[in-house]
């Protein structure tokens, strides 16, 4: 989920693609870089740093007309100079900016280098240029040769490349946008419409399998090797609303972004028949079937994540696991505190608490494990070894699309685990890894459903109170929930285990306080709907998120969630999402920047 941007013109491409870079770096990026065809030659420029860092060592100006940009969201290899992106072949004639991941760069990486080609970076991109270096030393055109790589990539991808004697732009997208901005007598190409909009207001979107040709006259696309057309449309939009893809808000595009940031955390990690995942991680064998305890370390949302992976962890790699608040957090190994996996679990990878906390584990003589969304953060330094979550930059400062990656990220992890240990079989871990691939459709119909939700939010905004129930996954998601609406709406929500309502909260209940409910597989539905009533009967509305013949006749609203097994309360945290979106911005709040809040909390 990185920037790209792109020129074809008879201007000059250097400030067009810097300005593109600017407007692309709202999102918070790692590092820029840009590659501009001059005469017959590509020259890059790139830099570890923020845009403003590039613009800075760029010339004033160039004799360029064609060129493509990029700022990035590490993936793969930290944030350097070097894994910068555009990368280019050995003869540095071809470079190319990608965004996604390229899930089979390593056995081409492998192949490319025995054949005799220098890797310069550490990215997954680098096999793209090298592949069509090989393809033109064969004969091929431009054309050919990148539609014939394209082919063998598998993965998500936007792809754009330039080379030295072509006046073109060859684009391909697979699960990752693009677009072309038509302008006056010049073509832009752009991750979204940000990356030109102050030159472009007509734009063609790409679709998946398509591979572009672009130049000052416009874009030609085929698809399957048969020619296209894929229309132009008119964009409404000020740059502002752009931004955030049309929304309001960051955080309800982000909100919308969980389908897509799911596939990309899955993306070439899961092998549904055999199951088995692949997480890149050294963790031997040996290691894993002798561990003692895994404690999960982590603060606010990822804490919630965290309490979520406990569960399937301790169900199905049959380990003991803890859950600590990191600010709590006192590491205790025992005898043998190598037996014990200590696993923070953070966004930013930049929590003061959840660093000291993997610190103090560390110097007490534990493994470590970093979950985190960001390359390069202090985290992935601080622990032995990095999963990242993968779910692309957040800007809202509530976590959203985030808490759904690190689940899913934990819940591969968790079968990981469990088939090393011999505690889950191929038959068991396939079944779950299918609910696990399945979540990027449910929580996509759950994002359809917005409608209701928003109705519901509307009848409910100006209650007293909220209150949020859910047993065993149900939990996690409900103290989730009530996190989410207290930060953005202000109001008082509070998250207990369904069965704890009566042992004291049941207090406070009354019509003027809604419950919602998680009743779905993986959260004992049937004995939450007992708590379900103990609620109604006190007067209080009940919204209920239900799988199927799990509660509809006891609620006064309901979201229905489609089957998916131990992934369905992740479905009704979507639904909890959006309730409190629309709370919070039917009162008008500062949606993207809670008062009192930050993203990142680097300060104990
Ligand atoms: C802050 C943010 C929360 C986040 C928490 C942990 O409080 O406002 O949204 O869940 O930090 O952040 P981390 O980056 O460690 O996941």
């Amino acid at each position: 989920m990185c920037g790209i941007v792109g020129y074809a013109g008879h201007r000059d491409a250097l400030p067009r693609l810097a300005s593109g870079l600017s407007n692309l770096e709202y999102r918070g990026y790692d590092s820029a870089g840009v590659a501009l065809r001059e005469g017959d030659d590509v020259t890059v420029y790139k830099t570890v740093g923020e845009v403003s860092e590039l613009r800075a060592s760029l010339p004033e100006s160039s004799e360029a007309t064609v060129g493509i940009g990029h700022t990035r969201w590490s993936t793969h290899g930290e944030p350097t100079d070097t894994n910068a992106h555009p990368h280019t072949d050995c003869t540095g004639d071809v470079a190319v900016v990608h965004n996604g991941i390229i899930d089979n760069y390593d056995a081409l990486k492998e192949d490319l280098e025995a054949t005799g080609h220098t890797f310069a970076s550490q990215t997954d991109t680098e096999v793209v240029p090298h592949l069509v270096e090989d393809e033109l030393a064969d004969g091929a055109s431009a054309k050919e040769a990148f539609a014939a790589v394209v082919e063998r990539l598998e993965g998500s991808f936007a792809l754009a490349m330039v080379v030295g004697d072509s006046e073109e732009i060859f684009l391909a997208r697979q699960d990752s946008p693009l677009c072309v901005g038509h302008g006056d007598d010049e073509t832009f190409v752009g991750s979204d419409v940000t990356a030109f909009l102050e030159y472009a207001r007509e734009v063609t979107y790409l679709e998946n399998g398509d591979v572009a040709v672009v130049t000052p006259d416009g874009v030609t696309v085929e698809h399957d090797g048969e020619p296209v057309e894929r229309g132009v449309e008119q964009i409404e939009w000020e740059a502002d609303a752009a931004e955030k893809g049309g929304y309001d808000h960051y955080m309800l595009k982000e909100i919308h972004e969980q389908p897509q940031a799911l596939r990309q955390t899955l993306s070439g990690r899961v092998d549904e028949m055999q199951g088995t995942v692949d997480l890149d991680l050294e963790l031997p064998e040996e290691y894993l079937r002798s561990l003692e305890e895994i404690q999960i370390v982590a603060c606010g949302t990822s804490y919630h994540a965290g309490l979520y992976a406990a569960k399937l962890l301790e169900e199905h790699a049959d380990v003991r696991v803890t859950v600590h608040v990191a600010s709590e957090y006192e590491f205790k190994g025992g005898r043998d505190p190598w037996r014990t996996l200590v696993v923070a679990v953070t966004q930013s990878g930049e929590t003061a608490e959840t660093l000291g906390a993997l610190r103090d584990a560390a110097r007490t003589g534990a493994r470590t494990l970093a979950v985190t969304n960001t390359v390069g953060s202090s985290v992935t330094r601080t622990a032995d070894e990095t999963l990242y979550i993968r779910a692309g930059p957040e800007i809202g400062v509530a976590a959203t699309k985030t808490f759904v990656s690190q689940v899913a990220t934990l819940a591969l992890f968790a079968v990981h685990v469990g088939r090393q240990r011999d505690a889950l079989s191929a038959t068991e871990a396939s079944e779950i890894l299918g609910d696990v691939r399945g979540l990027p459709g449910a929580v996509q119909q759950a994002l359809d459903a917005d409608a209701g939700v928003r109705a519901v939010a509307e009848e409910y905004a100006d209650s007293e109170a909220f209150f949020f129930i859910g047993r065993r996954l149900g939990h996690p998601v409900a103290l989730e929930g009530a996190l989410k609406l207290k930060e953005i709406s202000y109001d008082h929500a509070e998250g207990f285990p369904a069965g704890e309502l009566k042992h004291g909260p049941l207090a406070l209940v009354t019509d003027q306080t809604p419950v919602l409910a998680v009743l779905t597989e993986g959260a004992r539905p049937d004995a939450t709907l007992n708590s379900v009533k103990e609620a109604e009967s006190r007067g209080a509305p009940v919204i209920g998120c239900h799988s199927a013949g799990h509660g509809e006749k006891f609620i006064d609203a309901a979201f229905d969630i489609p089957d998916l097994g131990e992934m369905e309360p992740l479905v009704a945290n979507v639904y909890m999402q959006l309730f409190a979106y629309h709370v919070a911005n039917l009162k008008g709040r500062a949606i993207d920047k809670p008062r009192n809040l930050a993203k990142s909390v680097t300060v104990e």
